[in-house]
């Protein structure tokens, strides 16, 4: 599904990706976690395009994703939530949504998103700048899923949550993978990824350095790999 061989990325002189091989597959969730300052935004930002790499290679189902920007690897199956959310506050909840429609796959909300989120129906004339923390991380995972992505890259979704939207937005990723997607998500809560992994990595200092079945994080000692 997703492989990445051989990643390096920079900035500036500075080494931020050093080798980073992985793959993530269909079906199931591979849980990202690293402590500050790893690179692990620098790594969904690379896949995604948004920083060329300096070396390796990407392929998304037998594609190679080589020097593509961020649109065509959109329309190659990418879909991206950003840490922060980057929702465009002046923009309505549907009209945010919309803005997933840029791949051509889709021209309508599709249900399963306001089915998952209630929420977004309810508030879909309202500006997305006066949607809650946890709202608008809904309403960034949903726009990302009205690209129809084969692959979900998700910037710690948890940051900055109330549990009981944290709880929703773990049943969606479960579901979502169930049905078929690959999902990537990136995490510092380390219950909420465990509670989710399939498989996990562990980055430190731009290279992974652990990596394993989801069901075997606690016995691998993930937890304290990553506790600050
Ligand atoms: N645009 C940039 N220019 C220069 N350095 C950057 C830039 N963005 C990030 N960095 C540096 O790259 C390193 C990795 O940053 P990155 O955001 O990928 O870490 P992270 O693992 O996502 O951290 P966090 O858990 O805090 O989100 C850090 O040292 C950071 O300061
Ligand atoms: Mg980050």
């Amino acid at each position: 599904m997703l492989q990445v061989s051989g990643l390096s990325q920079a900035y500036g002189g500075s080494q931020i990706l050093r080798g980073v091989d992985f793959e993530a597959h269909a079906g199931q969730v591979t849980v990202l976690l690293g402590r500050n300052g790893v690179g692990k935004s620098t790594l969904l930002r690379t896949l995604m395009g948004i920083h060329a790499a300096r070396a390796g290679t990407v392929t998304l189902d037998g594609r190679v994703l080589g020097g593509l920007p961020p649109n065509r690897r959109a329309e190659a199956g990418i879909g991206y939530v950003p840490q922060g959310r980057e929702i465009f506050p002046r923009l309505t909840v549907e009209e945010n949504l919309r803005i997933g429609f840029a791949t051509g796959r889709m021209h309508m909300v599709p249900d399963q998103v306001y089915e998952m989120f209630p929420v977004l129906l309810e508030m879909r004339h309202r500006r997305g700048g006066d949607l809650s923390g946890g709202q608008q991380q809904q309403l960034a995972i949903g726009r990302a899923l009205c690209t129809r992505p084969k692959i979900l890259l998700l910037d710690e979704p948890t940051e900055g949550i109330q549990p009981s939207v944290i709880k929703d937005i773990g049943r969606v990723i479960r579901r979502l993978a169930d049905e078929g997607l690959a999902v990537l998500l990136v995490e510092q809560y380390y219950d909420f990824a465990r509670d989710l992994a399939d498989a996990y990595l562990v980055m430190d200092r731009g290279e992974v350095v652990a990596r394993g079945d989801g069901r075997r994080m606690d016995a691998d000692g993930v937890r304290a790999m990553v506790s600050v």
